[in-house]
């Protein structure tokens, strides 16, 4: 990759930020391409987010990815929002268009993206069943939603957490099938009988020695699962691998919402597959 002088910035604001994989399959994007960007990593401590979003209008940078923890905050500093970010109330990507910076949240599309395309597998008419409630479990519900999924089961760690998500689900985006499963009974038997599609979207199996939170003996009833930890492989998923029961990581996750990015700022169709690879160079995580 040549810096010169026609070169356009995009990058990703983050505190910290030093853990990012984005540069790594971006910059392969772009090279692939020949488009003339370049994506970088901006270390943006919250005192100096205000700042750091004009900076994007005084350089005339082509937009940036926000990631933890600032995907909140950052929606008081830009000028107009998608239909996602303004239901989540969350922004991950910021596009410079002309001075008026437009946000959007690819989370939850490149977790669709992701299942279908990489996954090859369809989540119309599917029950699913989602551990967690946190921001990431909002995306992709969203997003399932938007797919016609049949029901969602929600279960967390903490009961009142998934009753917003619960809340949010039926008022907000006016789907009606969702059933929160209580946290000490979210092994029980019957429920598992009718799950099509079991994701994690908690962090745990970030961590070797995490417990496993579903019983194999549940895992083995499913026919997907998607786990969105990506630093290592987790103990839910080398369980399904054993089990030959279709799977994904949260690798596949990263790369389709960042592909998602790359379209809105370059108008072209990602590279996904040169990203992918990318990834695997870098360094020793496997698809
Ligand atoms: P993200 O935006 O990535 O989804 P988050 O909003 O911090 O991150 O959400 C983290 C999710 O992981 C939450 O559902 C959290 O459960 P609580 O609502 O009880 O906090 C869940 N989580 C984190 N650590 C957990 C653990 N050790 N056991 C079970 N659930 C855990």
């Amino acid at each position: 990759m040549k810096i010169k002088g026609t070169t356009k910035i995009t990058g990703v604001f983050g505190y910290p930020v030093t853990h990012t994989l984005s540069p790594i399959f971006q910059n392969s994007a772009f090279e692939y391409l020949g488009i003339d960007f370049v994506y970088l990593p901006f270390e943006v401590k919250p005192e100096n987010l205000k700042t750091a979003v004009e900076a994007i209008k005084v350089f005339n940078w082509i937009g940036v990815n926000v990631t933890i923890p600032h995907k909140k905050e950052i929606i008081k500093y830009i000028d107009e929002l998608d239909e996602t970010s303004k239901i989540l109330e969350v922004v991950n990507t910021i596009h410079n268009l002309d001075g008026k910076l437009k946000g959007y949240t690819t989370d939850g599309d490149g977790f669709i993206r992701s299942l279908i395309e990489d996954g090859k597998f369809d989540p119309e008419n599917k029950n699913i069943f989602i551990i967690g409630a946190g921001g990431s479990a909002y995306a992709i519900c969203g997003s399932l939603i938007s797919k016609k999924v049949n029901s969602i089961f929600i279960t967390n760690r903490t009961f009142e957490n998934a009753v917003k998500l619960k809340e949010h689900i039926q008022r907000k985006l006016n789907f009606q099938k969702v059933e929160i499963i209580e946290f000490e009974k979210r092994n029980e038997k019957k429920i598992w009988e009718s799950i099509d599609i079991l994701i994690n979207t908690t962090s745990v199996g970030m961590k070797e020695g995490d417990t496993l939170l579903i019983d194999k003996k549940n895992i083995e009833k499913v026919k997907f699962v998607y786990d969105i930890v990506y630093n290592r492989k987790t103990e839910l998923l080398k369980i399904a691998e054993n089990l030959k029961i279709p799977h994904l990581d949260g690798l596949s996750m990263l790369v389709y919402q960042g592909a998602i990015s790359f379209e809105i700022w370059t108008g072209k169709k990602a590279p996904v597959d040169i990203m992918k690879k990318s990834l695997q160079e870098f360094s020793k995580f496997k698809y």
